[in-house]
């Protein structure tokens, strides 16, 4: 028999603990930055150079950061589990942890693509981490952060649907559940499937849900608590 499959969708709470800012709690970076001006389609036409610099800052910030002991173990359960990874981060420290499966639903903090050609992407460069509206990829095109704005279309949703609904197990992560489609992806797992929600402040929709267990914790201690869940159990 096969490992059991583990579904996992997090949220900007998981790289709390690292150093970055979420973007809802106080102090978020939606209080200080107007999203629909750093983060929606209209923004970054009305305003491109202001949303690279923003993905620039973002970017700067995330390379002087490393994945906390959440990241790591969600790497480590590869050994007992088949572990999938959904998040809604932007950042890469799911897989400097060294997790094989990470799906990003909005986009790639450390990736540029072309404005007319959605499928051509680059992983920028470590020394050149800053864009701007005339930075030319290697084949010529114009490119822009790699990154999903409001008011487009969440390409990675469909595989994202196809995982929850394969699940053995299904685990939230540090997220507001407040931004769909990702917040709705708990909707299609199978009926009697464990879900565990790991976030010091869960979403109350989630509270209360069948078959949805609250760890009220930090994305930290909260891992350590489901690691012993599910190898004592598996
Ligand atoms: P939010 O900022 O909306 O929510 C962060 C969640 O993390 C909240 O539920 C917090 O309670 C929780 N949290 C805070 N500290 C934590 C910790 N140490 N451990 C665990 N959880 C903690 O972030 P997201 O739900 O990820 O999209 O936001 C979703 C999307 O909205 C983002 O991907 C981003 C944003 O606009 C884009 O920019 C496209």
């Amino acid at each position: 028999m096969g490992k059991p499959k583990l579904v996992i969708s997090s949220g900007a709470g998981i790289s709390a603990e690292s150093g970055i800012s979420t973007f809802r709690d106080a102090g978020g970076l939606w209080e200080n930055y107007p999203v629909m001006d750093v983060a929606s389609a209209d923004g970054f036409r009305r305003n491109p150079e202001l949303v690279h610099k923003f993905y620039n800052a973002r970017r700067r910030d995330l390379v002087t950061k490393e994945p906390n002991e959440a990241h790591r173990l969600l790497a480590e359960l590869e050994k007992d589990y088949d572990v999938y990874i959904i998040t809604q981060n932007v950042d890469d420290l799911h897989e400097r942890a060294g997790s094989s499966n990470v799906l990003h639903l909005h986009g790639e903090l450390m990736k540029i693509r072309s404005v007319s050609d959605p499928d051509y992407i680059e992983t920028l460069d470590p020394d050149h981490l800053d864009t701007t509206p005339a930075t030319r990829g290697k084949r010529g095109d114009l490119m822009r952060p790699h990154i999903v704005f409001f008011q487009e279309a969440v390409p990675n949703i469909e595989p994202a649907i196809n995982l929850v609904e394969q699940a053995d197990v299904f685990v939230v992560i540090g997220t507001s559940l407040a931004v769909y489609p990702a917040a709705g992806l708990i909707h299609y797992v199978r009926h009697g499937v464990p879900i565990y929600y790991i976030d010091p402040n869960p979403a109350t929709a989630a509270i209360g849900m069948e078959g949805v267990t609250i760890i009220r914790d930090k994305a930290t201690a909260g891992m350590e608590k489901l690691v012993k869940i599910l190898t004592h159990a598996s």
